[in-house]
């Protein structure tokens, strides 16, 4: 219960988002942290302060110069009686007046005259998101130490426009803050770490391609809790849904060839824990353009070829890492071809699950595992896939004490 007495300033600004903040505040409350809001003028036209403060059950601050906020406590104690700033949703218009120091409400002034960690989720239009000017800030920001979570790929709540720019949800907030305010030992503390995650996107031509039913929440939640305990990771991370975990730095690719070329990059490391689907095949030769459908003629073939072993490069590497950690994700004789694959890939262990269709798994939440290694092969529970992330990582830190 990393919450559990946390004073978490929330400062909610004018996005479609603010109805989500609704349910951040229910969500942070749930795990024992008292929320204190504010609310920017523009917050004030998408939910009222009405319904924020019988949430937070407390007083909501709106104005920087209400004369009976600035007795009973003023914006500087506002800003320094907490534990953390969250910011969430985020808007382009809040982001600029950060970045670039303005204090002309109560919202940005309190983030001037913080001193505690601040962490923004961010919504807006993907033109908005991708701005030029919406990334200068975002840089600027993050060289200011304020921490990012989302926003995420998805469709817009206001319009059936799509792209990044959705608001992380609630519960993945919370994951960010809980992450941020973890004072829990940090076993991993000067370590490195590289975890893949994700299905790839093998092209067939500009609009087609082969793909799998990986959602990267293993992945991700893996890469998440390599960081809660003080590692240095870099996440490789296929094309997905899903928000980048917060305090990991992430490289996106879409092709097996990229992934390996990132993966070698982050080298070198203590640990890699490989968990992505890659694709074993890509298309020999992807067209250019568009293949035509063409009435009377044959339908095309695909040929195959070998995509690179991502896995099996990183555990005969040179620079290999002390600890090679491998996923299998297979439908039949899950612990046989788990044992197999440790020696033929070099890996130390091998988590192996049994992704057939019934167990739901592959694009699921849950997650059951075996974790194969020449030591002997230990069966894990049915466990939310954020809980198998922790064991995983608790297990990474003992080996690599040895
Ligand atoms: C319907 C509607 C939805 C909006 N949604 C967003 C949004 O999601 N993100 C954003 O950055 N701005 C959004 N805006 C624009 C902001 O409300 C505007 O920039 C405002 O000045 C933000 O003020 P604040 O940052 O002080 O809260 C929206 C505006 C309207 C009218």
């Amino acid at each position: 219960m990393v919450l559990s007495g946390k004073r978490i300033l929330l400062i909610i600004s004018g996005g479609i988002a603010a109805y989500k903040s609704l349910d951040l505040i229910r969500r942070l409350r749930e795990r024992g942290a008292s929320v204190r809001p504010l609310m920017t003028t523009g917050a004030q036209e998408f939910v009222t302060p009405l319904a924020v403060g019988a949430l937070a059950a407390d007083h909501v601050f709106t104005d920087l110069f209400s004369r009976q906020d600035e007795q009973d406590v003023g914006h500087i104690r506002l800003a320094r009686d907490c534990d953390l700033v969250l910011i969430a949703p985020a808007t382009a218009d809040l982001l600029a007046k950060m970045a670039n120091g303005l204090a002309d409400d109560l919202a940005s002034t309190v983030l001037l005259a913080t001193d505690r960690p601040v962490l923004a989720a961010p919504a807006m239009n993907p033109h908005m998101w991708a701005h030029p000017a919406t990334k200068r800030n975002v840089e600027t920001l993050r060289g200011d130490r304020i921490r990012f979570v989302g926003p995420m790929a998805g469709e817009m709540a206001e319009s059936r426009e799509a792209g990044v720019g959705r608001m992380a949800e609630p519960l993945e907030i919370v994951a960010a803050a809980e992450a941020l305010l973890s004072d829990g030992p940090k076993p991993l503390a000067g370590r490195r770490a590289i975890v893949t995650s994700g299905p790839t996107h093998e092209p067939i031509d500009p609009v087609r391609y082969i793909a799998n039913r990986s959602s990267g929440r293993q992945g991700h939640a893996i890469a998440a809790a390599l960081a809660t305990l003080g590692a240095d990771v870099t996440l490789v991370s296929g094309p997905v849904s899903i928000p980048d975990p917060f305090g990991v730095k992430v490289v996106h690719v879409e092709r097996a060839d990229q992934m390996r070329d990132a993966v070698l990059a982050a080298l070198p490391a203590d640990v890699a824990v490989m968990v992505a689907a890659v694709a074993d095949w890509r298309v020999a030769s992807a067209a250019d353009q568009k293949i035509k459908k063409h009435p009377g003629e044959s339908i095309p073939t695909l040929a195959l070829t070998e995509n690179p072993d991502i896995l099996k490069t990183v555990g005969h590497h040179t620079m290999r890492p002390k600890l090679v950690i491998g996923f299998a994700a297979e439908t039949q004789d899950v612990e046989n071809n788990a044992r197999a694959k440790l020696d033929r890939k070099g890996a130390d262990i091998i988590v192996a699950n049994d992704v057939s269709p019934a167990t739901g798994i592959m694009g699921g939440v849950r997650n059951r595992v075996k974790i194969v290694a020449h030591s002997g092969i230990e069966q894990w529970p049915d466990l939310a896939k954020e809980e198998v992330a922790t064991r995983l990582a608790a297990m990474i830190a003992e080996r690599l004490k040895l």
